[in-house]
Order: structure tokens, then sequence, then C-alpha cells
């Protein structure tokens, strides 16, 4: 493991607090998903292409851990771990027709989420609540689609927080983890070098992210935890284009004037953004996909 370390309480009031400041300047210049886009690697792509690589991102996580579109057999009832303001929810909602719940720590993301569904006609089917990943509100078994969009780096307990994802899982329904990991260790080593660490400790002090894990970590928990169809992929090569297009949008007038009226906790993300493009350059920061199966 690698990076800061702040009390759990302490933790979870700032994610609130930094997604109550941050997430409409967010939407209003990214629009409703908060999650890096899915980039062919070879092909620059152009200021429209980046919120279409955020929709591919979800698709490409449903084709990997093999979400099928048959209407037998595609997803029903989906829980959205770490909703944001709801845009993987809403979307997978619309894709597959099924009923969706989603949770998130900060109350304005939860609003405002659940004001979306209603303005697209889905809050008969999709919802929004403020809950804690580790302590969910929903009874076990009750979802055939488990989907953690970007969250998984937030959860200060790594077990806890796969526990409850498996918890709420029905028997037989997929998983999928997509989260920030820091690089494999090597055999011969113990922990990440010192300035790795140092590294990780800046960007966790400015997106109050705990200690970070491996995608090895991840496998080794969800074998422990008996799980079935345990596969994780490497995404860092299709999302480097990602945060250098999230800096160059803090630069333009509308993202300047933007972070000037937020507060100080936007403001101190944006400041950090270069440290995300120096991690995955420094190959120490992974994009990982993890899915699994409940058995
Ligand atoms: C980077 S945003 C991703 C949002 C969304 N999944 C998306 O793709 O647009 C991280 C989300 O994780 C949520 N989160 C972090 N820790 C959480 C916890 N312990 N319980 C519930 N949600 C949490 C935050 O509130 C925020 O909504």
């Amino acid at each position: 493991m690698g990076g800061g370390e702040t009390s759990a309480a302490t933790l979870k009031k700032g994610i609130a607090e930094f997604y109550d400041e941050s997430s409409g300047i967010w939407e209003d210049i990214w629009g409703d998903h908060m999650h890096h886009g899915f980039y062919d690697p070879d092909r620059p792509a152009s200021l429209a292409d980046h919120r279409s690589a955020q929709i591919r991102m979800i698709e490409e996580a449903l084709r990997f851990a093999g979400i099928s579109d048959d209407p037998n057999k595609r997803p029903k009832h989906i829980v959205d771990v770490g909703c944001g303001i709801g845009g993987s929810s809403r979307y997978l909602a619309k894709k597959f027709g099924a009923k969706c719940n989603g949770i998130t720590l900060s109350p304005i993301q939860a609003q405002r989420a659940q004001a979306l569904a209603e303005t697209e006609g889905l809050a008969d089917r999709v919802s929004f609540q403020v809950a804690d990943a580790l302590d969910q509100p929903f009874a076990d078994g009750q979802f055939d689609l488990v989907w953690s969009m970007e969250s998984g780096e937030h959860m200060p307990d790594k077990r806890k927080f796969a526990s409850e994802l498996v918890r709420v899982a029905a028997p037989g329904a997929t998983i999928i983890i997509v989260t920030w990991c820091h690089r494999d260790l090597s055999p011969s080593e113990e922990s990440l070098r010192p300035e790795e660490k140092k590294l990780l400790s800046k960007i966790c002090d400015a997106y109050y992210l705990p200690a970070w894990c491996s995608t090895a970590d991840y496998l080794h928990l969800l074998e422990s935890l008996s799980l079935k169809d345990i596969r994780a992929e490497d995404w860092s090569q299709y999302i480097y284009q990602f945060w250098p297009a999230v800096v160059r949008s803090a630069l333009t007038w509308k993202g300047l004037t933007s972070l000037l009226r937020s507060g100080w906790k936007t403001i101190k993300g944006a400041l950090a953004m270069p440290l995300m493009v120096e991690g995955y350059k420094k190959d120490l920061i992974k994009f990982a996909i993890i899915t699994c199966r409940k058995p």
C-alpha cells in the first residue's frame, strides 16, 4: 500500500465536501460523467471526443465484463456505488431498461443526480441517496450488476469495500470495479519507492484519497472472498489523453473563472492535476478494471 494516512471520519467529511464543492463546475465543463475517457491510444482526441470517450469507458467496461445486451440476460437491478451525479446510473438504466440505485457521500451530488433522473423521466426506476459504500443501505443479494466506476480509490478499507459489493450482489451477479491503483510491486519489493510514496501522498491530499493499493492487491482480496471469474486489465494506455485534456479545460477562460468562483478544495484539486499526469507517465499510477462474479 502507498499514500496518505487520514482518519476514516475526516476522510469521509473531506470527500463529501470536495464533491459538494466541485461537482457543479465539473458538470458545467465536462457533463455528467466524473470519470476518465477511454481513447484509442494512437489517435489524438479532439475537444468533441472527450464526452464520447467517457461513454465509451462505460461501454468498454461492460464489454470487458461480458455483460449481455440480450433482453433475457441483461441486468435488471443495478447498484452504482460512488455514483457522482448519476451519469452511469442513468446511462445503464436507459441502456438495459433496468432499475438503478446510486449512492454517494455528497448530498449535492445526490440531489443533482435525482433532479436529472426526474428531468429525464427516469425517477420511477432510478434513485439516489447519500450513503457510505462501506455500509450500504441495501439488503443482501439485491443487485445483478454491481458497478463501481472510479470510487474504489476513495475507500479507506478495501476489504470492507469489496465485502459490501459482494454482500449486495445477487448470486451470479457481476461486479465491476474501475479504479486507480498504484503499480504492482516486483517480487523483490516490499513497498513503493520513497519518491513514489511522496507523489501519491500529494495526490491523496488533493483528492481525499486514503492509502492506495495495487491491482494485484485487489485480485488477492477478491480471491480470498471466493469470487469467480476474477479478471483484471491495465487500461492506462487508453486513458492517458484524459488528464492533459482536463488540465487544458481548466486553463480556458471558462475553466479559470469557474475555478476562481469555486472554493479552496476545488482549486487544490485543479492544482494537483499535473501530478496525475506525472504519476501515469512514471508508470506509478495504473488505471485498472477488475471484474468478478458472485458464485
Ligand atoms: C470520481 S467520482 C465518480 C463518480 C461516478 N462514478 C462517475 O463515474 O461519474 C467518485 C465518487 O465516489 C463517491 N464516494 C467516495 N467514497 C465513497 C463512500 N465511502 N461511499 C459512497 N460514495 C463514495 C464520491 O461521493 C463520488 O461520487
